[in-house]
């Protein structure tokens, strides 16, 4: 049977669907999840908010804001939580007065849709595999140069992992602050690099940046959404204004709170997903022909061997109850590439096991 390509990751119940299973006959590295599943905190959070579900949330989601604000060590003004930083993503252009947009690609298509929907043009700049997708100043420079009201930069970057590093963020943000164009910094994988990866602070504190985080995907709640933005006060008060009511439901406000305060998940998190990172490159790379990319992120963008293509890698991964993520339909990708998902070790043993199989 034919399945449809899908524009994301994830897709584990529309698949599953289409293929007449159930979501839990296929193991999903298309979406990338931390593996250690929820903080045991967080869970019973949300079990105990359920009574609380007959009220309206707290629409300013306030408790949440200021833990944030703690975590950060920004002012609660600075703070917008969201339903999911791709709420954000969205508000974007209504925020935003202007109608020229830059994304440095390959890039998360949620940033090219919202954009489009709202009348925006977009142009991307692409970042090469030849080397590993660097970011190279000057030449983001000669592109700002052509003057856009934003500019979307991913770090890491999804799906290729790599990594920008503080110092170059900054520099990008001077180039943006010269050219008058705002910088939208998404952070929505940077907890798996540690904190100290993050540009959060000094973009936050431009005056001319806005910096998307994501809650979802390090502590393993996609289907209860929950994202926040980080920006000046005064960007962040017009983002309060454009965004709906009660966008932040109690569970995900609960569940928030919680996460925070749990300091050793974060840290066993970071550790889990490096190792096992690394336990796979190493495997890939000796049991297949498949070329990962180095990465900071708890995912691997894969190069394929010549004369394989991506759509049918997938489509055979998959009718082996795997479900890996075709990247062909990034701009700036063609179809030598796929995404996996880091997992647990057995499971990442039963996918290099599977490619092996199939490039044998
Ligand atoms: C790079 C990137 N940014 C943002 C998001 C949105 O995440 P969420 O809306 O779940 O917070 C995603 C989701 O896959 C993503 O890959």
């Amino acid at each position: 049977m034919a399945v449809t390509t899908f524009d994301h990751g994830g897709n584990l119940f529309a698949v599953a669907r289409q293929l007449g299973l159930k979501p839990q006959d296929l193991l999903d590295f298309s979406a990338s999840i931390n593996p250690l599943g929820m903080p045991v905190g967080m869970r019973r959070a949300i079990i105990d908010q359920v009574d609380q579900l007959v009220h309206y949330p707290d629409a300013g989601a306030q408790p949440l804001k200021e833990a944030l604000a703690a975590y950060h060590h920004v002012s609660p003004e600075q703070v917008c939580p969201a339903n999911g930083s791709t709420e954000l993503i969205y508000l974007l252009p209504r925020l935003v007065k202007g109608e020229r947009a830059l994304i440095i690609a390959p890039a998360f298509s949620e940033y090219a849709h919202a954009l489009e929907a709202a009348g925006w043009q977009v142009a991307y700049h692409c970042l090469s595999p030849s080397d590993g997708f660097a970011l190279s100043l000057p030449l983001l420079e000669r592109r700002l140069a052509e003057q856009y009201d934003l500019l979307f930069l991913c770090n890491p970057g999804n799906p290729t992992g790599a990594l920008c590093s503080r110092a170059d963020i900054d520099a990008v943000q001077a180039l943006c602050n010269d050219f008058g164009t705002m910088l939208v910094l998404d952070e929505a994988f940077i907890d798996f690099c540690g904190e100290d990866g993050s540009a959060t602070l000094s973009v936050a504190g431009s005056g001319n940046g806005i910096v998307l985080r994501s809650m979802t995907k390090f502590y393993a709640m996609p289907g209860l959404r929950l994202g926040y933005a980080i920006t000046d006060a005064e960007t962040c008060q017009r983002l309060e204004t454009v965004r709906g009511p009660w966008n932040v439901n109690a569970l995900a406000q609960a569940a928030g709170l919680a996460a925070l305060a749990d300091e050793r998940f974060r840290e066993q998190s970071v550790a889990y997903v490096a190792e096992q990172r690394e336990a796979m490159i190493r495997q890939l790379t000796a049991v297949t022909p498949l070329t990962p990319f180095p990465g900071g992120a708890n995912y691997l963008l894969l190069r394929l061997p010549a004369g394989y293509a991506a759509g049918e890698l997938c489509r055979k991964m998959l009718g082996r109850g795997l479900l890996i993520r075709d990247c062909s339909t990034f701009a700036g990708l063609d179809g030598s590439f796929v995404r996996v998902a880091v997992r647990t070790p057995d499971e990442n043993a039963r996918l290099i096991a599977t490619f092996a199989e199939l490039f044998c």
